[in-house]
Formats: C-alpha cells, structure tokens, sequence
C-alpha cells in the first residue's frame, strides 16, 4: 500500500539491471570514440541514472536537471523552467536519461530548450515507455521497457512523493 492504492511487483531489480546493462551496451558502441554528456531529469531518474551510468565505459559527464513549474503572472499557462542546467553543451553529444515517458510533454518540453544551446546531437534513454499514450514525433533511441498505460512506482517513480525507494517497480493493482 502506498497512500490509498494497492501496488504489486510489475518488473523485479533483477530485470532492471539486465534491461539497463544492454542499454548501456548499445551506448557503449554507439558512441564509441565521443565524450557525451548525459542528461538526467530529476527526481525521478536518480536509481536509473545510477545503474546505467556505472555500465558506462565512455569518458562521459552526467549532470542533472530539474523542471520546476510556476505560474507566469503574465499568462495563464504553467511554466516550465529548467533549473541546474549547464550552458555548455553546444557541440556536444547529449543524452538525456528519463524515468519514464508518458505523454512526451516533459520531454518534448526538455529537447526543445537543449536545442536553445546546440548541441552536436540529443537522444533520449528511458527506462519506461508508455506508448499507448506518447503522441510526440520524437525519436526514442534507448527504451528499456514498453508498458501499458497504467500507473507504476518504484526505483525513483513516485506517487504522490511516496514509493521512489522500492527496489522493483510495481505496477498499480485493479480490482
Ligand atoms: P509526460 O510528460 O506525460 O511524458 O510524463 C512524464 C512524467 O510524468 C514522468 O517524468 C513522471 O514524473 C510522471 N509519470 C508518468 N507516468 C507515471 C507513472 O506511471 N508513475 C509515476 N510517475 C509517472
Ligand atoms: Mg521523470
């Protein structure tokens, strides 16, 4: 239990770590000879940003950042502003790690303020994919599992801020 909701064990550490060493395989060839900086958009990304990047045989850099929303006085729409991001990515190979993506709206949001600083390249390594509801025209290079459009927590995903300290992820029981 978690809250008022009933979660049960959907994808074990044991497969996690598997999925991630095979992600970190293909990242390991594909930018062989590159120094690419990666990406990790917190809080979410913290358990899975750690795995992966301890499969990392690049001289790679890996900074965080996080999406703080606010309400611009100015206009009704909510804000989404990048904070801890490091101007100096221009020309370089970036590779941003997320969660999960579930509509694309974070990380369309993400990409296009990266762009804003020129990077060589940009792709994107997600543990999960809902694809049932991603409706952007984004290229995703590395996803680690495809699942269906129902909540999970665990290894960083939350609910209602509780959760992100389970090993496994666990996917929400429906009665
Ligand atoms: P998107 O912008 O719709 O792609 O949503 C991405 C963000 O929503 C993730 O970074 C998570 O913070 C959150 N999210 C989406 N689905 C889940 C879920 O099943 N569990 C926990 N958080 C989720
Ligand atoms: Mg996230």
């Amino acid at each position: 239990m978690v809250h008022d909701k009933e979660f049960e064990v959907y994808i074990s550490y044991e497969s996690i770590l598997e999925r991630t060493q095979e992600i970190a395989d293909k990242i390991n060839l594909d930018y062989a000879g590159k120094t690419p900086v990666f990406i990790g958009i917190l809080n979410g990304v913290f358990m899975f940003a750690a795995d992966l990047m301890k499969e990392i045989a690049l001289p790679a850099e890996i900074t965080f950042i996080k999406l703080a929303s606010y309400q611009d006085t100015t206009s009704t729409g909510n804000i989404k502003e990048l904070i801890g991001l490091r101007a100096n990515i221009k020309d370089m190979d970036v590779i941003i790690i997320e969660d999960i993506i579930d509509t694309g709206e974070t990380i369309a949001h993400v990409i296009k303020k990266l762009q804003e600083l020129e990077p060589r390249s940009v792709e994107i390594a997600t543990l999960l994919l809902k694809p049932e509801v991603f409706n952007k025209n984004i290229p995703l290079k590395y996803v680690g599992f495809e699942i269906p459009h129902k909540f999970v927590i665990g290894y960083g995903l939350d609910y209602n801020g509780q959760g992100r300290n389970l090993k496994d992820i666990y996917q929400i029981k429906e009665l």
